[in-house]
């Protein structure tokens, strides 16, 4: 067989498997005809030799790999010891099923092997990949580097979309034109990171939200990492996405191999909202832990910006009853529990319940939230190590660095080498023992510093190797504990991939509790994170790190899209903000289903709001978000265009948040769609003449529910 055809969703996928010749994508967009002639295709992309350059047409390989002759940049780098240097992979054998292709390649003269392993997902489109290099020759092969896979994109793509940030101010979306050359973003903080997520989106100029082409691509691993986008002189578009490995880090042996990470991939042509449904949907059903996908999400209180490091049981108990008091679900026991811990230059390592605060350990505080009919979660950090520890202390030989430099502290903790067997059989030992103690049902797994010198004691660099110890110990946790969820955390949105998602059930999105801010993160984030992950916690009046004061509404309003939580002190808090947030806790409850289940939209870009949309399956019931970040423009907005509705049905609006409404506007806004709704308005009307907004205050959010009638 020469070519192999994978269809899923609305994508199609074609592959030039001939034996003997490289593997090459020949298409990769729409969804094509069962019956489509791939040959015809393949002639119809035909290229040919050109005048000032190669006589014959050649060919873009699923490895870019340096023997191919191309000029483009090579994304497989391996030799030995400074031969083989230049390698070219012909397909052997592939195997097609109905919704995979494993295609076998081999080098014969350089003698390695190549595997690329390829799925398409019958719902969505998805595409995961990743590949294999096997050694089979006699000396060492040194492996550089080598991209999970090389995809072609299709002509017209002359946006790209990148999507970078900082502490607390994570998946900023940047959009330009493609530039000529290559576009680069890559990250050396040995985690995720902040700054680079690990995803990138090539569409049309003019595609936007609704509408238009766009292809995303995923890199789904927790460090360094390499995602480019090469715009080749002869006009072909290639995306790839790669571990970044440190020189030496990997060294085959006769017969070793090495597998990439998976790459994630999707395609749409119906805008970035559904691009972003796709891979929304793809993480819910393929990529989360199985255990905790569809459970409904409970509302969380996380103590952290109550108290930092003043942990007092009574004061505790009381945080917990006022929290079960107001509809908290899981009550979360945030750092400085441990050890040492009274501040956060002390204790990390010392994974033992703290004596001087909790003489009878933790049980009377468990019972407490336990008795309140709320879960326990409990933070850890198990990847540091405070120098002012017993851990350092007995073993300052446990942690990551390089020899002659000095530790690079950040929040005075330093970095075990957890690829270290004894290192990670005593940080599961800790977690272990505790879990088994404890009726513990969630752990907040945070993780707080970049790897400066990811070298281990016999100085190799072991920057691949930390994250594939971290994903052993995760999993050794869950083995153990099946029924413990997990929360990625790594200050913030510092860890957040599908890596990492394959054995965590939710993540903290960002440390910023501010509602403006967390509008753009979150809809950020919601390219490639489903809502039900993401945690959206409503912070203290004032934020800890804007130092911005933000109604109690605009709050909740935020955090209700998401996994639902709060983050103050409840008990300085007066008895009315309860009672909202007791009703906004109310409102969650009542949409969860809707709001982790439905489809999401993203409605246009606008430079001073954020508006969205989650729409069930069976369209009879919508919820509209509108925020209005900053200063309107005009003196009224531009009427919203919703989407996703049925366009016949006939829909009644109601404004359901903020429940009391103070603004003289928006009272006489929420009437007219009162009265409005004795009759209702189609979907068509809905989608076609939009939906005129009421003049809304900045900082100030409306969030409307739309029910067929009848
Ligand atoms: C960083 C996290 O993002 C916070 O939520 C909190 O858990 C602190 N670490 C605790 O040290």
């Amino acid at each position: 067989m020469d070519y192999a055809h994978l269809q899923g969703g609305n994508v199609s996928m074609v592959l030039h498997v001939a034996p003997g010749h490289v593997p090459r994508f020949i298409y990769w967009g729409a969804r094509l005809t069962d019956d489509a002639d791939l040959a015809a295709l393949d002639k119809l992309g035909q290229r040919s030799g050109v005048d000032g350059g190669p006589d014959i047409a050649l060919p873009c390989s699923l490895a870019m790999e340096s023997g191919l002759g191309l000029f483009a940049p090579p994304m497989l780098s391996a030799h030995r010891n400074g031969r083989d240097s230049l390698q070219l992979f012909l397909t052997e054998k592939s195997e097609i099923a109905a919704q995979s292709i494993t295609i076998a390649c081999r080098d014969v003269v350089r003698e390695m092997m190549l595997i690329h392993d390829i799925a398409l997902d019958a719902e969505t489109g998805i595409m995961s990949a990743s590949s294999t290099l096997i050694n089979q020759g006699q000396g060492a092969l040194m492996l550089d580097a080598m991209a999970s896979l090389c995809l072609p994109v299709s002509a017209g793509m002359q946006d790209i979309i990148g999507f970078h940030g900082r502490w607390a101010q994570e998946f900023q979306m940047r959009r330009f034109a493609r530039p000529p050359g290559s576009w680069l973003s890559e990250n050396m903080t040995g985690r995720t990171s902040h700054s680079h997520f690990p995803g990138v989106i090539l569409c049309e100029g003019t595609c936007n939200d609704q509408q238009g082409r766009a292809y995303g691509v995923h890199l789904g691993w927790s460090g360094n990492h390499s995602l480019r986008v090469d715009s080749l002189a002869d006009g072909r578009v290639q995306i790839a996405g790669s571990a970044k490995l440190l020189a030496g880090e990997i060294n085959l042996a006769a017969e070793e191999r090495y597998q990439t990470p998976t790459v994630y991939a999707g395609f749409s042509d119906q805008g970035l909202s559904r691009l972003s449904q796709n891979f929304q949907t793809y993480v819910q059903a393929n990529i989360l832990p199985r255990r905790f996908a569809d459970t409904p999400r409970p509302v969380h209180y996380n103590c952290w910006e109550a108290i930092y490091f003043h942990h007092d049981i009574d004061v505790l108990k009381a945080l917990a009853s006022k929290a079960a008091a107001v509809g908290v679900e899981r009550f979360v026991l945030d750092d400085g529990w441990f050890g040492a811990r009274r501040n956060d230059r002390a204790g990390l390592g010392d994974w033992h319940v703290s004596r001087d605060i909790y003489p009878d350990g933790l049980h009377p505080l468990i019972a407490h939230i336990k008795a309140l009919g709320m879960e326990m979660g409990l933070w850890f950090e198990p990847e540091m190590v405070n120098p002012d520890s017993d851990l350092y202390r007995t073993h300052p030989d446990w942690v990551l660095g390089l020899q002659g430099a000095e530790q690079i502290p950040f929040r005075s903790q330093y970095v075990l080498d957890i690829s270290r067997k004894e290192v990670s059989d005593y940080l599961f030992g800790q977690m272990d023992a505790l879990l088994r103690e404890y009726p513990i049902d969630y752990i907040k797994w945070d993780m707080n510093r970049d790897i400066s010198h990811p070298v281990n004691a016999q100085g190799r660099a072991a920057g691949n190797a930390y994250v594939t110890a971290l994903y052993a110990l995760i999993d050794r946790v869950r083995a153990a504990h099946p029924n413990v969820e997990i929360e990625s955390c790594s200050s913030g949105g510092g860890r957040i991939d599908y890596g990492i998602l394959q054995r965590t059930d939710r993540v903290w999105t960002s440390d910023s509790n501010d509602a403006l801010d967390r509008q753009i993160i979150q809809r950020g984030a919601s390219h490639w994170l489903p809502l039900r992950i993401s945690g959206s916690h409503i912070g203290p009046r004032i934020c800890k790190i804007t130092q911005r004061e933000i109604p109690m509404a605009m709050r909740a309003a935020s955090a209700i899209f998401g996994h639902m939580g709060l983050e103050l002190d409840l008990l300085s808090e007066p008895q009315e903000q309860l009672d909202e947030l007791a009703r906004a806790i109310a409102l969650y409850k009542a949409h969860r289903g809707l709001i982790h289940g439905g489809d999401f939209y993203r409605l246009a870009e606008r430079a001073d709001g954020n508006d969205v949309m989650i729409v069930a399956a069976d369209k009879n019931n919508a919820l509209l978000s509108i925020a209005q970040l900053h200063s309107a423009s005009n003196t009224l907005p531009m009427p919203l265009r919703l989407t996703g509705l049925d366009p016949i049905k006939i829909y009644r609006l109601s404004v359901i948040w903020p429940d009391e409404i103070k603004d003289r506007h928006t009272q006489h806004y929420a009437q007219q769609l009162e009265a409005l709704s004795n009759k209702g308005v189609t979907g068509a009307m809905l989608m076609q003449h939009g939906l005129q907004p009421a003049q809304m205050q900045p900082g100030t959010a409306l969030i409307l529910h739309l029910q067929i009638a009848g």
